[in-house]
Parts: C-alpha cells; structure tokens; sequence
C-alpha cells in the first residue's frame, strides 16, 4: 500500500482531497500536511498522519517527505515567482526524500505563453517537475466556479456584468475536482503526465448572464468595455493594481480560449455529470452577493 502525503491539507481544495482520500484508502496510508498542524486535529483523531511543511521554510520539508511514495503539492495561494520558488522548493524537497511520484494541482491555462498570470506560473512549476526527473502526474484543473461566483457577484446589486473581453469557460465545481484529483491520486493506474479535468460545458459572459437573470429572478446583462475603462472601473472600486491586472490577464486568456476546453475525463471518474453553472448558482441562491 503506498504511503500519500498531501500538502495544503488545511485549504479548502487540500482538505477536501483528503475528505475523499479517506473513503478511498485507510486513514494510515495518508500523511496530512500542512504550515499549521493545530488545524487539522480531526485527521490526527481518524489516525491520519499530519505533519508540519511550509515551502517557505525547506527544513520542515525533508523529514515532512520522509517514506512518502505519492506526494500531492497543492498550488500555493501565492503569485509569480513567489509561488514558483515555493513549489520548487517542495520539488527538489521530495526529490531528495525519494518520493516516487508528484501529483501537482495545476490549472487548465497552464502554459508559458498564457495571458494570465497564474497559467505562466503553473508552467514553470510543470517544468520544475519536468526537469526534477521525478514521476509526475500535473493535474490541470477546470477554473473554479467560486471564482466565477466571485467575478459576477456584484452583478446581485447593479444587474451588470462589466468585461473588458469574453471567452468561453468550462466552469468547474472545486468539490467536484476534489474528488476526481483524490481517486486520480488513490489509483494504481498510470496517468499521463498532463490530466485536464473540467466541467462538461463551456459558457461565455453573455450565457452567464442569462443564467444569473434566471437564478436570481432579476435582469443581469453582460457589458464589454476598454481594457483601459475597466481598469480604471476597478482602480475606482478601490481593487488593488495587482489584482486589476490580474483580473485583465484572466479575461484576454479567456478571450483566448484558454480555459474553454472541455474533457470527458471528470465526467468518466466521478461516474456522472460534473456540476453545472446553473447548478451553482441554484444551489447559492438566496446567498448574499459578495
Ligand atoms: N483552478 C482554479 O481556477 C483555481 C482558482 C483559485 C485558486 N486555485 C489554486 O488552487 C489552490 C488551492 O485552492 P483553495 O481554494 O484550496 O485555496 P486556499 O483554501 O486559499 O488554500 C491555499 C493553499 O495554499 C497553501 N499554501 C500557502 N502558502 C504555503 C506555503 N508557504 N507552504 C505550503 N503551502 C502553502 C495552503 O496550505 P496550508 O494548508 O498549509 O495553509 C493552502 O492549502 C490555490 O492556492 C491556487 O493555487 C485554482
């Protein structure tokens, strides 16, 4: 039986794989990792192995890694190359602990030349693991529905969803992905190197807006504007430089298609539909808007 360690474990993504890891293997197979072990007391009590790692700080890393056959490296919540050295230093850690294969949380976009920040830093990490030499399996996960649910909430209070371009997107369910990254994870199969698994449908801004003005019984249009306008909308929203250009990138990769792809493997492992938009934001209604 392989020993799998997860970092990330007090997160939401990380604890929900271990939530479903725990209906996959017994709780003794499974190492729960994370920067504050004090939060994960209810693993430590199903006899779950939890040990302290902060990629920040490598001497956590080596004796966190001691004996693990699969490590899963949840993406950090950290930008650029911050987020690039933190998930190198967790690579080069397991590679010297003798892990035998990496599962890595990565995203659809993950690409050099992606638009979008995080889609350039998820492949940098993918070459790391590329050049580690060590197994790997790079999990490039759908774009969250909560993010969605984040981007077009304030739509709840002035019927608008104001973008500088449009794209399709197969918006994904966090839960969802959890479980599929957890039995991809469980498995004794092989898995190529790059596993995208996103919802079954893709939507564009305007599709979205249709299915808020159902949801919430209120008209919600979409509304393109400049690149330049809505920069200066957000700037004017009090939303820091950083993230505006952030939120800027996300759209131009959306108009690019980068996160449109659709893939049957998420329907395949979960044995049914993967959750829908309409589903979300079904399930959400009567929820305050953010
Ligand atoms: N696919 C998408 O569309 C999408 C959308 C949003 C985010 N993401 C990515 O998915 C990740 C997980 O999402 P989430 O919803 O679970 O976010 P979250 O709850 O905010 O979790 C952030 C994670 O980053 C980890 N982390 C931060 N700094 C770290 C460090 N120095 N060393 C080790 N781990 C560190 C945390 O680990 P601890 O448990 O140790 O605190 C935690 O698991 C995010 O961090 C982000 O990279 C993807």
């Amino acid at each position: 039986m392989s020993l799998i360690g997860i970092t990330g474990a007090s997160g939401k993504l990380g604890s929900a794989i271990v939530k479903h890891l725990l209906t996959l293997v017994p709780p003794s197979s499974i190492v729960a990792c994370a920067r504050d072990t004090s939060k994960l007391t209810s693993l430590s009590s199903q006899g779950v192995d939890v040990r302290k790692t902060d990629f920040s700080d490598p001497s956590t890393l080596g004796s966190a890694f001691k004996g693990l056959d699969k490590l899963v490296i949840v993406s950090v919540d950290k930008f650029g190359d911050e987020a690039t050295k933190l998930h190198k230093a967790a690579i080069e850690a397991a590679k010297s602990s003798g892990v035998k294969t990496i599962y890595y949380t990565s995203q659809v976009s993950a690409s050099p030349t992606s638009a979008v920040a995080f889609g350039t830093q998820h492949a940098a990490t993918e070459a790391d693991l590329e050049s580690s030499g060590v197994a790997f399996v790079s999990l490039r996960n759908g774009f969250y529905l909560s993010s969605l649910e984040h981007m077009v909430g304030g739509a709840k209070h002035n019927g608008e969803i104001v973008t500088p371009q449009d794209g399709k997107v197969a918006w994904t369910s966090p839960a969802d992905l959890a479980i599929a990254n957890a039995i991809i994870i469980a498995s004794t199969d092989s898995f190529p190197k790059f596993v995208y698994l996103t919802a079954s449908s893709s939507y564009d801004m305007s599709d979205i807006a249709a299915i808020l003005t159902e949801a919430w019984d209120k008209p919600v249009k979409h509304v393109v504007v400049s690149p330049e306008a809505y920069k200066e909308r957000m700037v004017g929203h009090g939303v820091p430089a950083m993230f505006v250009d952030f939120f800027v990138g996300a759209y131009k990769a959306m108009e690019n298609g980068e996160f449109a792809k659709v893939d049957p493997k998420l329907e395949e492992l979960l044995g049914r539909k993967p959750q829908t938009v309409e589903e979300w934001f079904e399930a959400s209604k009567g929820a305050p808007a953010h």
